[in-house]
């Protein structure tokens, strides 16, 4: 089931094991995560958490545990016992999510090396995880954070460091944030530090465990990379992503094709009178017909777009279908939705799965 996302043994990297948080409900890319969690959504072409794993692997880590909760049984179905990725996985279920600290800290007693590497479960980034561990062992840090420098640090993690790298403070979500550096979402912990996190409720480890941590002088120290990085937690930033490894821009041992200006997949049909490009793909069963142009998009299998549209920066889910000169801007459309024929959608709009919208019944301006 996981073979397309197999990528190349690298030399093992010795004493470190993996945990990827993937238990999250996904609220902000809904509807699309209703049916699918969203470390599972395709992103050009394959699970987003496949281009993850492909850098774990890559990095010559072998043992990955994944923290699932939200329709945790779709992971497992999906990759199996991981050997198709050369890997072994472990799935660790909360029956309710327990938040990022309160994930790492259930998955604590499937853990036996002395170096953690954490990973946020949708975030795509070029990092080489392994250069996270050289700098976590250089430093004899108790826990090393992957930070990135964003143009507007606001609405993350903001991470003040000494010029020798040493994390001074974290300030999650901060209007007057002292630095551009942000928490990427990987971490190396030494394993004690993750059992000294408390057990059975609630935590975040953004919130809590990492101000708690730095409060007892406990030696938090900085990787900083310059690498590609992107949180995929909105569908803007979705297609985005999904454009990005279809382009080559974001770097991914996982991509099932050549780099370029789309991925058209197996079983997927567009005439050849239309324009499909910035990096959009159209999945398997998926139909795009003539005078119709797609940019930048993200076509799930068996979605459909009539003739002359226009679909541009946009998600189609699982056999969503839009009529003919329809304009759909920077939208969502669930599962099985119908868009009419001339209906206009921009700026974000959502349409829930199995929702149909009548031919002209919605209009973003008043020209039809
Ligand atoms: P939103 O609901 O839109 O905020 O998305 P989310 O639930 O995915 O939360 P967020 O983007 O902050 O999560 C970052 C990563 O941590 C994602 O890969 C999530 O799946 C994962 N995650 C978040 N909360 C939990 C949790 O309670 N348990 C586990 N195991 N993973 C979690």
């Amino acid at each position: 089931m996981a073979s397309n996302c197999a990528t190349a043994p690298a030399a093992p990297l010795a004493g470190v094991e993996a945990v990827v948080l993937v238990g999250g409900l996904g609220t902000r890319m809904r509807p699309l995560t209703l049916s699918a969690p969203k470390p599972m959504l395709p992103t050009a072409g394959v699970p987003l958490l496949c281009h993850l794993l492909g850098r774990i692997r890559a990095a010559g880590v072998t043992h990955v545990v994944l923290g699932t909760s939200y329709r945790a049984e779709v992971f497992e179905s999906y990759f199996g016992d991981g050997s198709a990725l050369g890997l072994k996985l472990d799935y660790i279920v909360e029956d309710k999510p327990l938040g990022t600290g309160g994930g790492i800290r259930h998955v604590a007693s499937a853990l036996t090396e002395p170096d953690v590497l954490v990973f946020n479960g949708d975030v795509l980034s070029g990092l080489d995880p392994a250069e996270v561990v050289q700098t976590h062992r250089r430093a004899c840090a108790d826990v090393t954070l992957h930070l990135v420098r964003v143009p507007d640090p606001r609405s993350f993690g903001c991470v003040p460091i000494t010029p020798g790298g040493r994390v001074l403070g974290f300030l999650e979500k901060t209007e007057d944030p002292p630095t551009d550096l942000i928490n990427a979402g990987c971490y190396v912990f030494r394993r004690e530090v993750i059992d000294s996190i408390p057990s059975g409720r609630a935590v975040s480890v953004e919130r809590e465990t990492f101000p708690g941590l730095l409060a007892s002088g406990t030696h938090l120290q900085a990787h900083v990379d310059n690498s590609y990085w992107l949180d995929l937690g909105t569908p803007a930033a979705f297609v985005q992503g999904s454009a990005d490894l279809v382009r080559g821009l974001a770097p991914s041992p996982a991509l099932p094709g050549s780099v370029g200006e789309a991925l058209v997949l197996p079983g997927a049909t567009v005439h050849p009178g239309a324009r499909v490009d910035g990096g959009s793909v159209v999945g398997a069963g998926a139909v795009v017909h003539r005078g119709t142009q797609v940019s930048g998009s993200v076509l799930m299998n068996r979605a459909e777009v009539g003739p002359d549209a226009q679909v541009q920066r946009t998600v189609l889910g699982v056999g969503a279908r839009v009529g003919s000169c329809a304009v759909l801007h920077d939208a969502v459309i669930g599962d099985g939705a119908v868009v009419g024929a001339r209906c206009e959608l921009r700026d974000g709009l959502r349409v829930w799965p199995g929702v149909v919208l009548p031919d002209g019944g919605i209009r973003f301006s008043a020209d039809v």
